[in-house]
């Protein structure tokens, strides 16, 4: 079965490249390749010298041994590379469920999360994140939702759209309970490293326990979405073989110019994550204020990690407010109906370096409109 339109996507598709300013995007500020190659002196040359034959099924070993050092258990022998996390996704589901079985899935989420699962054949059960908690996860609750048939747990942590991050006590006992039950535990951490406050930041999925599967990408951390990078890194050999075999059905190897420059990015994984938490954290006290500033119409809870929040709507409706907002100012926000959790919320991005001029747009408008 085909999965139900992405619909996060599907409004990308009609508004990312067309609307005045972006207000709702994930993915942080990028840069240009000529930027990211002057970390490395002489890598303008090598990538001139590349040759654009197939590259090895799993990833350059060179980009593989640099992902490896992401992690403490993780060898490259452990890690396959894919054309971004969503392809990683797509292929886990296929690769290691079947029709019949089932999934508990963190919601509110990304579509993706749970919609490939739907379509085939897996039943998904939601695990809620808990709004009036800060929208934390309650670890008790994943008994009730449990069944013989339960075959993986699904977290997104840092979280998108909540900004979400459990405290360690609390992913210990999430994974405590995927041990139990031997589930596989899908841990997507495409947005680990931008813990607002690096203290915070837990241990990869896969060092913890053994049927871990850590999901990770060059797109959010790194700011790096355009390459298309993204792989997972699991204890268990035959997860890596199972999902070898299935990209041989999709992209068969990654873009060699792709996998280059991740090697070169992943060598200055450091400078990169900084510049992005520092626009972040610039970024996320100037939305305290705004936020501060409207606490009549919308309701903040400042996220911990990442690059997104999800904050409420006192009044009105969520669809039709961005509606009004991208038809009055241009500038983009995205609605939660289009993340299936009613309509009361949007999701705002703070990872781009515009945000401080596109906020203003935004607060002009809510004091012209605020009120109505
Ligand atoms: C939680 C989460 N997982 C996966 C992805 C997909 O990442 P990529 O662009 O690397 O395919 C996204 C992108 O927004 C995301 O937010």
């Amino acid at each position: 079965m085909t999965p139900s339109p992405f619909q996060l996507e599907r409004y990308f598709a009609v508004h990312e490249f067309t609307a005045r300013y972006l207000l709702c995007s994930s993915d942080p500020e990028s840069m240009s390749i000529t930027d990211l190659l002057a970390f490395e002196p002489g890598s303008m040359e090598g990538l001139g010298r590349l040759r654009l034959g197939y590259t090895e099924y799993p990833g350059a070993p060179e980009l593989r041994q640099e992902i490896a050092t992401l992690y403490k258990s993780i060898d490259m022998e452990n890690l396959i590379v894919h054309t971004g996390a969503q392809e990683a996704i797509f292929s886990f589901v296929h690769s290691m469920l079947k029709p019949g079985d089932h999934m508990i899935v963190h919601m509110p989420g990304y579509q993706s999360h749970y919609s490939i699962a739907e379509a085939a054949g897996v039943s998904v059960s939601p695990w809620l994140a808990r709004e009036s908690e800060d929208w934390a996860l309650d670890p008790d609750e994943l008994e009730t939702l449990v069944r013989a048939e339960t075959k993986a747990l699904l977290i997104c942590a840092p979280h998108n759209p909540t900004g979400y991050l459990p405290e360690r006590e609390r992913f210990d006992a999430i994974v405590e309970f995927a041990r139990r039950h031997g589930l596989w535990l899908f841990s997507d951490e495409v947005y680990r490293g931008l813990e607002h406050d690096p203290a915070a930041r837990l241990p990869a999925a896969c060092d913890v326990y053994e049927k871990a599967i850590s999901l990770g990408a060059l797109s959010k951390s790194h700011g790096l979405a355009g390459l298309r990078v993204g792989w997972v890194a699991a204890r268990d050999r035959n997860v890596i073989a199972a999902m070898s075999t299935f990209k041989d059905y999709l992209t068969i190897c990654n873009s060699a110019p792709s996998e280059y420059l991740a090697s070169v990015a992943l060598r200055h994984t450091g400078a990169l994550i900084e510049r992005n938490t520092s626009i972040v954290r610039n970024n996320l006290a100037i939305l305290d204020t705004f936020f501060a500033r409207h606490r009549e119409i919308l309701e903040w809870r400042r996220p911990s990690a990442g690059t997104v929040a999800f904050p409420r709507l006192k009044r009105g409706d969520a669809e039709r407010f961005c509606a009004e907002v991208l038809e009055h100012t241009g500038v983009l926000l995205l609605p939660s109906t289009l993340l299936e959790y009613g309509n009361e919320h949007f999701r705002i991005g703070f990872g781009r370096r515009n945000m401080p001029e596109v906020l203003q747009i935004f607060d002009n408008y809510l004091r012209e409109h605020g009120s109505k």
